[in-house]
């Protein structure tokens, strides 16, 4: 089972993953967590193309190139492998990230986004897509108290943070087989038993 998060910056997902990861490892799972932009090698060097503070002439094609270049790899190297021996995969990010903030932010056509993204992951689909929604002053407000760098992407403005959550928000509300909506603005232990019951509803029996 392929299992994503997605969510606005400061949502929280980087904290909420590890902890359901802990859970599903208890129950018997072979749990596998990974994140987007990176997860492999030459992901985390495309990875430091896209956050470097000096990158200030990329364009928006070029970035939603190099997100497709780390994520086809990413794909073919760790998240294909795991699936197939029968593991489960937490992924933090991934295409819906894509059309959230390349397609909804930067307004980039959301159909030419998702063949794009089909080449990219030879069509790899999340299971279930868990998407932690907080409003975008919170998010940003947290990323900042956290002492997170201020990177290249987080230097957008406020409209674009909205429509990045609206576009969350409407995918979601498309196809709601597949993602489940939990409110991030709560605190950490409330948010992790809503995705746990989330989480558990949609697996199988563990082995
Ligand atoms: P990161 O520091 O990993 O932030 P977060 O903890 O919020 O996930 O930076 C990822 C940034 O890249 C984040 O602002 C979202 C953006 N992003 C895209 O714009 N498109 C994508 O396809 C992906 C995977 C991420």
């Amino acid at each position: 089972m392929f299992i994503t998060f997605e969510g606005p910056d400061g949502s929280g997902k980087s904290t909420q993953v590890p902890l359901l990861a802990e859970y599903l490892r208890q129950q018997g799972f072979d749990v596998l967590t990974t994140r987007e932009p990176g997860g492999t090698r030459i992901g985390d060097q495309v990875r430091a193309i896209l956050m470097d503070m000096e990158n200030t002439a990329m364009r928006p094609n070029t970035e939603i190139l190099l997100f497709l270049a780390a994520r086809a790899q990413h794909v073919a190297e760790i998240i294909r492998p795991h699936l197939e021996k029968g593991g489960l995969v937490l992924c933090d990010r991934f295409g819906d990230s894509t059309l959230a903030y390349q397609g909804y932010g930067h307004q980039v056509d959301l159909g030419i986004l998702r063949q794009m993204l089909r080449f990219a992951t030879g069509g790899l689909q999340p299971d279930l897509t868990l998407l932690l929604d907080v409003d975008v002053e919170t998010g940003l407000q947290r990323r900042r108290r956290g002492g997170d760098e201020w990177n290249r992407l987080d230097a957008s403005e406020l409209a674009f943070h909205r429509r990045v959550r609206e576009g969350y928000l409407e995918m979601a509300a498309a196809e709601p087989q597949r993602w489940r909506v939990v409110d991030a603005s709560r605190p950490v232990e409330v948010v992790q038993s809503a995705i746990r019951a989330a989480v558990s509803a949609a697996l199988p029996a563990p082995r």
